[in-house]
């Protein structure tokens, strides 16, 4: 299994803090947000991960990451996209990286209470999606279940009411998700839309959708940023890494003060 963390986008919503540094790379209580995604993939035992950025920050995150888990078992690699042409193109851009094996994606804004290991380790075939009760639907991709409890309709940002429950921003595909990905059309945002994804394996009845237990944050928005911080802060979140973020970001600090106080 692999695994990417898409962290591009230009983020205006957040100006004039993006402004400066990217949003991913905002902090998140006690750590850059990038940490959580990363942390969802390391504890799922994933060893290879990309984390594609835009260009503009791409010197931060190659600072911040570049060399982190050189220790440790975990190889990561970086793509820039020049353009944020929509989430489905993470697909095509980490064509070669993905190679011939199924891919975890998650959201480099996304921040999840659950530990997903299990049904990483577990996942097969097709697609496996998180969904989440909201109260503001309209504002992500959502998911309609029938009566049995089964997916029977995906919608981007719907503008008439079809289901409360949101789609997550992570995604669990098999191989064929590169091919599906490049025969995505843009939308009329102009962006490769990762719903089209979807569609397409819940239209071969091979798409799981999966009920979140704890809380999730697409921290987005100065409100949902702010609450990312003290729901991380209030549910100890901090304090379920995996020992091997911990470790690496103990020693990147270490590291640093040591240079700082040979310069001084
Ligand atoms: O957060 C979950 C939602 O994420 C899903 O429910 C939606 O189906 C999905 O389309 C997405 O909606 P958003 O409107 O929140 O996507 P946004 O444009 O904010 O992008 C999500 C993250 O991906 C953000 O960290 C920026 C990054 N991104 C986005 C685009 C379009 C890229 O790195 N490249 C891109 O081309």
């Amino acid at each position: 299994m692999k695994g990417i963390i898409l962290a591009g986008g230009t983020a205006t919503r957040l100006f004039p803090l993006t402004a400066t540094t990217s949003k991913q790379l905002l902090p998140v209580y006690d750590r850059q947000m990038i940490f959580y995604p990363l942390n969802l993939l390391v504890k799922a035992g994933i060893k290879d991960i990309l984390v594609i950025v835009a260009p503009e920050h791409s010197g931060q995150f190659l600072n911040l990451l570049g060399s982190i888990f050189d220790k440790f078992d975990i190889r990561l690699e970086f793509k820039v996209q020049k353009v944020p042409k929509g989430l489905a193109e993470a697909f095509i851009l980490g064509e070669d990286f993905i190679d011939d094996e199924p891919v975890t994606m998650v959201l480099g804004d996304n921040i999840f209470e659950d530990d997903f290991s299990l049904d990483i380790k577990n996942f097969k075939e097709g697609g496996l999606l998180f969904a989440k009760k909201v109260s503001d639907p309209e504002r992500f991709g959502v998911v309609r279940f029938d009566d049995e409890g089964k997916a029977a309709q995906i919608k981007e940002k719907p503008e008439e009411w079809i289901s409360d429950f949101a789609i997550t921003g992570l995604y669990v595909f098999d191989n064929e998700v590169v091919k599906v990905a490049k025969e995505v059309k843009p939308s009329e945002r102009g962006e490769k839309e990762i719903t089209e994804i979807h569609n397409h394996y819940l239209g071969k009845g091979n798409l799981n959708v999966a009920m979140l237990k704890g809380a999730w944050l697409d921290a987005g928005t100065f409100d949902t940023l702010l609450e990312a911080g003290n729901i991380v802060k209030e549910k100890a979140i901090y304090k379920n890494f995996d020992p091997i973020i911990d470790e690496a970001i103990g020693e990147f600090n270490a590291e640093l003060k040591a240079i700082a106080k040979k310069r001084l």
